[in-house]
């Protein structure tokens, strides 16, 4: 079943811990750090996490959009994190990264830039939970969803099923209901959203209506028939 995982960052951040109850149906809740380095933005960081973590049962999905991830990623699972994201654009050592973070009792994830390739990346996908396409450019919520990361997303599948690898894949950027089918259609398994879930009048309705639109256009797809 897919798994949809609300981004916090279009939440009202003076009332985070009624925004993450307001979504408690959901698989995970997405937080985005972000350092104003490797993203023109600010958000929140390690003590924020640690409050929401105690504040939600709802699992906490990390994506680390700062530069020195090797330094900080493992700081956000002892912050309680179930998931940490790292950058690979901003990590130094991934395979040592990703390998702490699952020490450290957290699912190992690693996200691309839209301008960033899979393939370099093809032997590094053992080491790795979840791999996250960022289908728009990190740093804000609310932007388009950008149609020529799908390719990527395929491409991306056909490696998971090549290796036989038990990777969830993850899309992060512009996803709602009227993107949503295309990204499930191309291999995505595991869905942000942030604008389409906290922007509707009911977010607990908006997860479960992205759900079921991506259950819907997986069963279709190719690459889930054989599942
Ligand atoms: C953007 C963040 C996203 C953002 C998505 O850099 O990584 O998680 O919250 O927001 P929407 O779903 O509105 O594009
Ligand atoms: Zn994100």
């Amino acid at each position: 079943m897919a798994q949809i995982n609300p981004s916090i960052l279009s939440a009202d951040f003076a009332r985070l811990a009624e925004e993450a109850k307001a979504v408690e149906g959901a698989d995970w809740l997405h937080v985005d750090v972000m350092d104003n380095h490797f993203v023109p933005n600010l958000t929140l960081g390690v003590p924020i996490v640690e409050a929401l973590g105690k504040a939600t049962d709802t699992p906490l999905d990390c994506h680390l959009m700062i530069e020195d991830a090797d330094r900080w990623a493992p700081q956000y699972v002892e912050a309680g994190a179930g998931s940490v994201t790292f950058h690979a654009e901003a990590a130094a050592a991934p395979v040592r990264l990703a390998r702490e973070i699952r020490a450290k009792g957290a699912r190992a994830s690693m996200a691309l830039k839209p301008a960033t390739p899979i393939e370099p990346y093809e032997d590094l996908l053992p080491e790795l939970d979840m791999l996250l396409i960022m289908t728009v450019e990190p740093g804000f919520g609310g932007q388009a969803f950008l149609d020529i990361m799908l390719p990527k997303i395929r491409r991306t599948r056909e490696l998971i099923d090549k290796h036989g690898l038990e990777l969830w894949l993850q899309v992060d950027g512009g996803v709602s209901a009227a993107t949503i089918e295309r990204c499930a259609e191309a291999g995505a398994d595991v869905f942000v959203a942030g604008s389409a879930v906290y922007g509707a009048a009911d977010p607990a309705a908006a997860v479960r209506d992205l759900r079921a639109l991506a259950d819907v256009a997986t069963a279709a797809a190719p690459w889930a028939c054989d599942h």
